[in-house]
């Protein structure tokens, strides 16, 4: 108990010879210098004369860029420097007191407002004390998270340069009274975005003038000018909507006979749908200017689209009703023609025909021969059933007078041998116009499949491309 009594006095004692040793000075000062002092006067000689304030920024961060409310978060510190004519000392009369701190509310301060504040309270600063040196000079740094409203111009998103203000002013005074001085903005200790590379940071002096007063109002507006880091909405958005396209193209090569075509086309509309989506929640909801991905995307549907609407087409002539309408005219030229010419495609069978043909020329007897000469080639897919059938019809001919009497039995079996004969006929008859609108459907499906691919790639690279930066944002950051 007497030790802790002895330690309490010690300190005390040692507090006072602490104070007794700078403060009567700065109590004597503090005294001086606030007795007359009143805050709001203009601290001046001469009330004509203009008082300067330098204004200058240290930006801190970038905290973040709201599309959606064109609002950006940054974190700034102000630097606000005056002289105070009513705050000056004699050092040598008040030894050791250097500089004073002045709570901002006890002595005058220059009421500079950010004028695009979008912040709850508007002015967002923090209220520091304000740092008086013997000659008067008033320096106060407040720092603050401010929000300002920014026209964050998102047409070529996500290749976008954006360009924010930030408009620092007197609320009330104007050049003639409060005249305002640009420290270049510092930059030093900026902690880089993950989302925006900052580029620059400039101030310029303006002089507004209102249609009120001819004085004018001094504003001093720095501008950040920051490029997005494409490679997170590369990754997660544009190489996505870019195989999801290519994905399109597979819809082309699937066989018409797996049933899965238009099934494959509906999957690819709906994930592009998706990813749509996703893009539409981060973009304002504004008509002013589309989005770059915005249209990439929507072009990438229309194509998909489109191509679902091909699809239906091949399918449409994959399964074409035998017995229904023949192929017109015009069409067949078109398709099975020209189309199939410039595609280098084959006709299933064309080739298995012809040589199937040579094979039998050469090793079956003189009246194949002739038989074949006389079936049209592009006809004859089965040229042996046709074979069949002229024989039983040359059958008779060649045997007929050496047997003489007809016997009922034989003129039977004939019958029966025609009929089957024409049956067989019908039945290939039925096949090869399938055939050929089967063939349609895949010179179709390939006409497609290349139309769409050059589409797509154009597309791809027009669109993206078109981008002022998109050359500097892939050096960078991919
Ligand atoms: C104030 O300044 C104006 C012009 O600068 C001058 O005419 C006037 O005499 C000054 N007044 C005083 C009290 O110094
Ligand atoms: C007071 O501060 C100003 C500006 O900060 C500086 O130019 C001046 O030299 C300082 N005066 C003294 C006595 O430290």
């Amino acid at each position: 108990m007497e030790l802790l009594h002895f330690a309490l006095v010690v300190a005390v004692a040692a507090c006072t010879v602490k104070v007794s040793h700078q403060g009567p000075n700065q109590r004597r000062l503090i005294k001086e210098l606030l007795t007359s002092y009143n805050r709001l006067e203009r601290p001046v000689l001469n009330d004509s004369h203009t008082l300067t304030v330098s204004l200058g920024l240290s930006l801190m961060q970038i905290i973040d860029v709201d599309e959606k409310n064109q609002v950006l978060t940054t974190n700034i510190w102000l630097q606000l420097c005056w002289d105070d004519n009513y705050l000056q000392w004699n050092p040598e009369e008040y030894p050791g007191v250097t500089n004073m701190r002045f709570p901002e509310n006890l002595i005058w301060k220059p009421d500079i407002l950010l004028y695009n504040s979008a912040d709850e309270r508007f002015d967002a600063t923090f209220h520091t004390n304000i740092l008086v040196n013997s000659t008067g000079s008033c320096n106060y740094i407040p720092p603050g998270i401010f929000k300002s409203t920014c026209n964050i111009d998102v047409r070529w998103f996500p290749f976008d340069v954006q360009r924010c203000e930030l408009k620092f002013g007197s609320w009330t005074h104007g050049a003639w009274s409060l005249d305002l001085k640009m420290v270049e903005p510092d930059i030093t200790s900026y902690t880089p975005n993950g989302e925006w590379d900052l580029v620059e940071v400039t101030g310029k002096k303006n002089n507004h003038v209102y249609e009120c007063c001819p004085e004018p109002y001094p504003d001093i507006t720095f501008t950040l000018v920051m490029r997005r880091r494409t490679l997170y909405y590369g990754l997660n958005l544009l190489i996505p909507c870019v195989l999801i396209s290519t994905m399109a193209l597979l819809v082309f090569l699937l066989p018409a006979d797996s049933g899965e075509k238009i099934s494959l086309g509906i999957t690819v509309l709906l994930s592009l749908t998706v990813f749509m989506l996703l893009v539409a929640e981060i973009m304002p909801p504004t008509s002013d200017s589309v989005p770059l991905i915005a249209q990439y995307f929507a072009t990438t549907l229309v194509i998909v689209g489109v191509s679902v609407i091909a699809t239906v087409l091949v399918l449409q002539f994959h399964h074409h009703d035998p017995n229904g309408s023949k192929m017109p005219k015009w069409t067949r030229v078109f398709l099975l023609n020209w189309c199939a010419w410039f595609l280098r495609m084959k006709r299933p069978g064309e080739d298995r025909v012809h040589s199937a043909c040579h094979n039998k020329a050469q090793r079956s007897s003189l009246s194949s021969m002739e038989l074949n000469a006389s079936t049209p080639a592009s006809q004859a897919t089965n040229s042996k059933i046709l074979y069949a059938g002229e024989e039983a019809k040359l059958l008779p001919k060649a045997q007929g007078p050496s047997v003489g009497g007809v016997e009922p039995e034989l003129a039977k079996i004939l019958e029966e041998v025609h009929y089957i004969a024409k049956r067989f006929h019908d039945q290939d008859e039925n096949e090869s116009v399938c055939n050929e609108w089967k063939f349609a459907a895949a010179v179709i499906d390939r006409l497609c499949l290349m139309a769409f691919s050059i589409v797509i790639i154009l597309c791809t690279i027009g669109i993206l491309m078109s981008a002022p930066n998109f050359a500097e944002a892939i050096s960078k950051d991919f």
